[in-house]
């Protein structure tokens, strides 16, 4: 299989927050690896603008020493040489007027201008305004934006209002890099490029649904962040929502950037209230020597979850009485997202003597492992009657695409150039993110109103039991958890 790469327009990209770790871990070394790719053209500029007070050089250096790293490349790489001379920086003060000017300068007409914004949201504003205000930005730049997005309702409409007052709707780009990971459009494809599953892809036939996002690491190095923030702000409202989305949408008309967007606000404003009986939070012990949540986040009194499992319902035609159980967490058994689409059993078996058939079930392994997996049921080899087995019918996407598929794309890669390309399809919309807080804010107040204490569980483990019963309550059972 030929990879076909088409190189985007001539651009000049700037990060915000160049010095910063996400620029380094990501956002350097997705464009580095575009640039080998051959997508990039070489005439474009990539300009660094943070605090720090450095030269054009001190950037390279600094970059390349990232790249490097998170690029898995050896520094004397030749083209990453070639790389960084696209790189250039200037020092630059947010709030104040410093670096405008020659930030300014730098731009050339005729390019792509985009601007990165990767730096803590309270400083959105200022930045924004100070490009519309010195004319760096026109109506045809394109501004990307980080999560998180917003705490709650209020703080993401603020955000959204202060972007509005320089930029229109179609320049920004609201990055969650979920949407830019390979197998999360795969689930776009499974279901609309297939006539197999969508005629069962609704409540008379699909049982239920588990989404499952499972991390081995704990929150040490980021816990004063993440104690605020806690798995639902951190995972659920945003990446889990774009899944559940995708998974539970209309068919759009087509794969374009407001048709598809159209579909998934459509879910979540079709998203049920989660009752308090259906949510279950917890937070990782201490293992030995390894910290417990509690040490990670230095903060004795916290009730922040580092896990949560719930029971969603969506209301509408398609999906009224097929739950969805989302669960998410820290420190669990293995490091796995997937989802798994449990369907109804045949409503007759003609084999009684020998056992009722298993439901179906088909299983997209999002990270690691790519690929999708079926259950079927099918005869048992021998004589002596009819007996049935369940058997999977797996796919590994890496077997399945040779070359191609060992070497999938990281999620930063696919969303940068989108945005040279001027394709908001894979971001979300202003709307979209407010509906989501919408849905999670009164889940997290009625929390915050109550006294109760997240449920303990083991580092290493499948989560707090009480998630399980969440489930035995239904006669349901969750996946194992296991990479
Ligand atoms: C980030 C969260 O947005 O996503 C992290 O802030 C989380 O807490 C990460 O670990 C998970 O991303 P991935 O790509 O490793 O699944």
């Amino acid at each position: 299989m030929v990879s076909r790469v088409i190189p985007v327009d001539d651009f000049d990209l700037v990060i915000f927050g160049a010095t910063g770790d996400l620029a380094h871990r990501k956002i350097l070394p997705g464009l580095f690896r575009r640039f080998v790719a051959g997508q990039i053209p070489q005439t474009s500029q990539i300009i660094g603008a943070a605090r720090t007070d450095q030269d054009d050089q001190a950037f390279r250096d600094q970059a390349g020493k990232a790249i490097s790293e998170f690029a898995g490349v050896k520094k004397n790489d030749p083209r990453l040489a070639q790389f960084l001379e696209l790189l250039g920086y200037t020092p630059i003060d947010a709030k104040g007027e410093g670096g405008w000017k020659e930030l300014k300068s730098r731009m050339r007409d005729g390019a792509v201008h985009a601007f990165y914004f990767s730096v803590a949201p309270s400083l959105f504003g200022d930045i924004a305004e100070r490009l519309a205000g010195h004319g760096i930005a026109d109506e045809d730049s394109r501004i990307v934006v980080e999560k998180p997005f917003g705490r709650d309702l209020e703080s993401a409409r603020a955000l959204n209002a202060t972007l509005a007052q320089h930029f229109q709707e179609q320049q920004i780009y609201r990055i969650d890099h979920y949407l830019g990971k390979e197998t999360v459009q795969n689930l776009m494809a499974v279901r609309f490029a297939n006539i197999l599953f969508e005629p069962l892809w609704n409540a008379q036939y699909v049982d239920h649904i588990q989404i499952t996002v499972a991390e081995t690491v704990g929150v040490a190095g980021r816990g004063s962040y993440y104690d605020k923030s806690g798995a639902i702000r951190d995972m659920v409202q945003n990446h889990m929502m774009q899944l559940l989305c995708l998974i539970a949408m209309e068919p759009p008309y087509h794969f374009d950037p407001d048709a598809v967007r159209d579909e998934k606000l459509k879910v979540i404003r079709a998203l049920e209230p989660v009752a308090p009986n259906d949510i279950v939070r917890g937070q990782y012990q201490p293992d030995g020597d390894e910290p417990g949540y509690i040490e990670d986040c230095e903060n004795p009194d916290s009730r922040t979850e580092s896990y949560v499992a719930m029971k969603v319902r969506i209301s509408n035609w398609r999906w009224q009485g097929t739950p969805i159980y989302l669960r998410t967490g820290k420190k669990l058994r293995a490091r796995t997202s997937e989802i798994a689409i449990t369907f109804k059993e045949p409503p007759h078996s003609i084999f009684d003597d020998t056992g009722a058939p298993k439901a179906n079930e088909l299983v997209i392994r999002l990270q690691p492992n790519e690929g999708m997996n079926l259950k079927v049921m099918i005869k048992e080899p021998g004589p002596g009657g009819m007996r049935l087995v369940q058997v999977p019918l797996d796919m590994s996407f890496a077997d399945a695409l040779g070359a191609e598929g060992q070497d999938m794309p990281d999620a930063y890669e696919r969303l940068i150039m989108d945005v040279i390309r001027g394709n908001q399809t894979l971001f979300m919309r202003g709307d979209e993110v407010e509906a989501a807080w919408a849905w999670t804010d009164p889940i997290i107040n009625a929390w915050e109103d109550s006294k109760q204490a997240p449920e303990p569980y083991d580092a290493g483990s499948s989560g707090p039991d009480e998630a399980l019963r969440l489930m035995h309550r239904d006669n349901r059972r969750w996946r194992e958890i296991r990479s």
